[in-house]
């Protein structure tokens, strides 16, 4: 085995895409560091993992990170106020989170705590998502901001809650929603905090297209707001427009599309402004990206600005339009919501057996075996660097010949057998001598079908949705040994019973490629592998395929010596719980299960049986979905 010290730079990119929160440590492992004090000793990731197991946390898991999410709230409000201080901005910054994009609740309270100094308010797009945001103390100058389609029950408690002191407004999505306003208006006798969602025409690239140009769902057309505009004049209620929202889009990829949209709304805040709009907030949604691959690239999964850069370019550019036309600054508000808790979770998982597509060692062909297994295995004799394709050419026909010979019954199952493994032995010379990926194409297009299955302790569709509906790229890499070459090459599937069921995208140091370099098992060490920076989306779009339900959960905190605090502990979904979801009693299964014990004839079942089948049954119904 080669030492090699630089692994999980060279081979995995970790100091690329790591954030300063993620990074390889002299011995190996990956190690995690407190963002908020400087000096603060690096503490190893799968010392975490073994010291949470230990209190009965085990893999898969998911980690979040007190500090990190701390970091990415105290980071956009200073990059604000930097940005506001440096052009002589006049309005202030308000940032509000999108509860949709993490609703667990010790994610929202800790955003809620540690926003409180800088007054960043919780944006609600549905009924739950608003009772959520008023079950929180926000400092005073906080808002809620209330976007989405809205009934009247929703835009009844919204504008209550102004008589408790919460600054809702409640953004007019179209001009239907402003009658059911004008009614609850009527009822309540209270007036609203109003805003209108400006529908932009400047189309974003990137994964999140379509939620920008003219074809995007949400907001109004110019027509639209004219209509809303003279409505709200004719019902004297033209003062409470105070907000206009233009959601710029998700993971912008280009700082340049950033700035163009942002033009845009400033354009339209003129308009609405010079049109006699006592407008004070200019809201601009979400967008702000993350760097998944570290590329630093306008890309999907990158983006080609710092957090410090897009602050700038949003203050700038209105500054910029509002200036020209003379219009006081209003307060800025945007709704970050993956810049904010993207990076602060990270889902770990252990390997749980190896499927390997190739062999250290094979049988001699026998006597009486098929000239095809000897041809087969005769390969290594030639095979060199300038005979690489010919000899995989030549495995490959070989192996199909006798594929089919035995499918029409010419061969029998031991010839097979020991033709399957003197191909394997053949692919394991082959990937000896190949090249490095990445300097042929063509022979790295035929490699790659032969790299190993690591079968993994997840569910895709329940923990990383998006990698699985969106090809959304997260940093995976394995926990320990990162001062070890990686011999191995492999995808990871999950454990449930698809085959969309498994990562086979990677981002690694020499760019995205369809396997992950990865180390032979020792049989007696678990293998940890994290995919990073998943805080933000998945844990609610995860569905119970399979029924595997949540994962363990745990919250902590980093300290400055090295090592960590458990702040919180949530235990994953239990079989019991999975299935109550989908409308079953877990006691009437038992009964149900405890029945058919007992009408099996008392002949074929001791009591003895009869108990160890129940323990059994009962065993799986209270234990957790995954692999215990
Ligand atoms: C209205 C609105 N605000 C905020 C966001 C959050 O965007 P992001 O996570 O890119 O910050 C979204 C997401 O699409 C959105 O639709």
């Amino acid at each position: 085995m080669v030492e090699t010290n630089g692994v999980g730079e060279s081979v995995y990119g970790v100091d690329r895409w790591g954030m300063d929160l993620v990074s390889v440590m002299p011995n190996g492992d990956i190690g995690l560091k407190n963002p908020l004090i400087p000096d603060a000793v690096v503490t190893s990731l799968p010392d975490i993992v073994r010291n949470l197991g230990e209190r009965g946390i085990q893999a898969p898991l998911l980690v979040r990170v007190a500090s990190f999410l701390e970091q990415s709230i105290i980071g956009i409000n200073r990059s604000f106020a930097a940005a506001i201080e440096r052009s002589n901005y006049q309005g202030v910054y308000r940032g509000v989170f999108p509860i949709k994009v993490n609703q667990q609740a010790q994610v929202v309270q800790r955003i809620v705590d540690c926003g409180r100094q800088f007054a960043h308010g919780l944006e609600a797009g549905s009924k739950p998502e608003l009772a959520i945001a008023l079950a929180h103390h926000l400092a005073k100058d906080a808002m809620i901001i209330c976007n989405g389609v809205k009934d009247a029950d929703f835009i009844r408690l919204a504008i209550l809650s102004l008589k408790l002191g919460f600054n809702t407004v409640i953004v007019l999505e179209s001009p239907k929603e402003l009658d059911t306003v004008l009614q609850v208006v009527k009822e309540t006798g209270q007036e609203p905090l109003l805003g209108v969602r400006v529908k932009l025409t400047n189309q974003i690239s990137g994964n999140w297209a379509k939620s920008s140009g003219d074809r995007s769902t949400f907001g109004m057309h110019t027509d639209q707001l004219v209509s809303v505009i003279d409505r709200l004049k004719d019902e004297g209620l033209l003062h409470c427009l105070k907000l206009q929202h233009s959601h710029l889009g998700s993971q912008i990829p280009d700082v340049n599309d950033v700035r163009r949209a942002v033009g845009e709304a400033a354009r339209y805040f003129v308009e609405l402004t010079q049109e006699g709009v006592p407008l004070t907030h200019l809201d601009l949604g979400g967008g702000l990206g993350i760097d998944y691959t570290g590329e630093k690239a306008a890309n999907e999964n990158s983006i080609n600005y710092s957090m410090a850069e897009y602050c700038t370019n949003v203050v700038d550019t209105v500054s910029f339009v509002l200036n020209e036309a003379e219009i006081t600054h209003p307060t800025l508000v945007t709704e970050s919501g993956r810049a904010v808790v993207g990076s602060s979770a990270m889902l770990i998982f252990n390997v749980l057996e190896t499927t390997l597509y190739d062999a250290k060692s094979a049988p001699e062909p026998e006597a009486d075996d098929h000239h095809l297994v000897s041809e087969l295995a005769k390969i290594p004799d030639y095979l060199s660097l300038e005979r690489l394709q010919e000899s995989l050419n030549d495995a490959s026909f070989y192996r199909t010949e006798l594929r089919a010979f035995f499918r029409r019954g010419y061969i029998g199952l031991r010839e097979m057998a020991r033709a399957e493994r003197i191909y394997l032995h053949v692919m394991a010379k082959i990937k000896e001598l190949a090249p490095a990926i990445g300097v042929d194409p063509v022979i790295d297009e035929q490699l790659e079908k032969l790299v190993d299955i690591y079968h993994c302790n997840f569910s895709l569709f329940q923990s990383l949705p998006d990698t699985w509906a969106i090809d959304q790229l997260h940093p995976v890499a394995p926990l320990q040994r990162l001062n070890e070459q990686p011999d191995r090459r492999a995808v990871l599937s999950d454990i449930t019973c698809d085959s969309d069921g498994k990562i086979d995208k990677f981002i690694l140091a020499n760019g995205v490629s369809p396997s992950l370099p990865i180390h032979s098992l020792d049989d007696d060490t678990p293998y940890y592998v994290g995919v990073f920076f998943i805080g933000a989306y998945q844990e609610t779009l995860g569905d119970l395929h399979n029924l595997f339900g949540d994962t363990n959960i745990a919250t902590i905190e980093l300290r400055k010596e090295g090592g960590f605090d458990l702040l919180h502990e949530q235990e994953g979904d239990t079989v019991s719980e999975v299935l109550s979801y989908v409308e079953y009693d877990p006691r009437d299964c038992i009964d149900a299960f405890r029945q058919m014990v007992d009408r099996t004839a008392s002949d074929s079942l001791t009591a003895a049986d009869r108990k160890q089948l129940i323990s059994a049954y009962r065993a799986i119904i209270s234990g957790p979905t995954y692999y215990a």
